[in-house]
């Protein structure tokens, strides 16, 4: 018996037209509409939430932002608001991607803004932490992911992270690879998460937060995961642009 229910997100990344987007959505609804006890989302690109709101409506899959502003308007070139996002439905924004982190200058600092941002206006957080393969292969892998959390915590008291907020392990080396981390490296961080957000927030908090696995989830490695107390679901990129494949990561098997 799961502890916690199951949370399966494809992150699109910068994919996918309109055109695309209603092909996958029209395909994938239909192919999900039976999985019930595991909540279900899709983070397509901006340009395409309006498409995705209106494909998903009525289904049991939920649309997800890959990232979100802290301010409600203002002078941001190229972002996109938190209002602006609720307006379209939206109920998830990933916050913190290491491809964000990478390319795009966001620190702990930022993050952390977005974080705030997001609960603010009601949208709830998809958190990413992890470590690149130089950290890890130094045993910085607990020092960096205890920080990504820290800092993008920072001044989140409980009951907002009981409410609105989900982790994502994805180690940077694993993303886009097809080398996922093992089931064992994934569970290790995972109990690291459990016992850093424990330690910050009391004993026995992380019993009730959902940690999500990232990097190079396939249908061929999705049941092994979710057979891991720990895990509570994935973060998908690649095999969630094809809408069979992540069909069956989103119906993975209980073994
Ligand atoms: P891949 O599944 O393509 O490795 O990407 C993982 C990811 O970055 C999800 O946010």
């Amino acid at each position: 018996m799961r502890k916690r229910t199951p949370l399966i997100v494809g992150n699109w990344k910068m994919n996918k037209t309109r055109a695309q987007t209603l092909d996958y959505l029209n395909k994938f609804v239909k192919g999900v509409s039976g999985i019930a006890s595991r909540e279900i989302g899709v983070a397509p690109p901006f340009t395409s939430l309006v498409t995705a709101s209106d494909a998903l409506k009525g289904s049991n899959v939920k649309l997800c932002a890959q990232n979100v502003h802290w301010d409600e308007s203002g002078q941001y070139t190229g972002e996109i608001s938190p209002s602006m996002l609720k307006d379209y439905n939206v109920e998830y924004a990933i916050i913190g991607h290491s491809e964000r982190r990478k390319f795009f200058g966001e620190t702990n600092d930022s993050v952390n803004k977005r974080v705030k941002g997001a609960l603010k206006s009601g949208l709830k957080v998809i958190l990413c932490v992890g470590e690149t393969k130089e950290e890890r292969e130094s045993g910085k892998t607990q020092n960096v992911v205890k920080s990504h959390l820290i800092g993008g915590l920072d001044g989140i008291g409980v009951q907002d992270l009981l409410k609105s907020i989900v982790i994502a392990y994805e180690p940077v080396w694993a993303i886009g690879t097809g080398l996922n981390a093992t089931v064992e490296q994934a569970v290790e961080v995972h109990q690291f998460i459990r016992t850093t957000l424990d330690s910050i927030y009391g004993a026995g908090t992380s019993d009730k937060i959902r940690i999500l696995y990232g990097g190079s989830v396939k249908p061929e490695n999705i049941d092994g995961f979710m057979a891991t107390a720990d895990i509570d679901g994935a973060l998908v990129g690649g095999a969630s642009l094809e809408a069979e494949s992540f069909t069956r990561i989103v119906d993975f098997k209980e073994v």
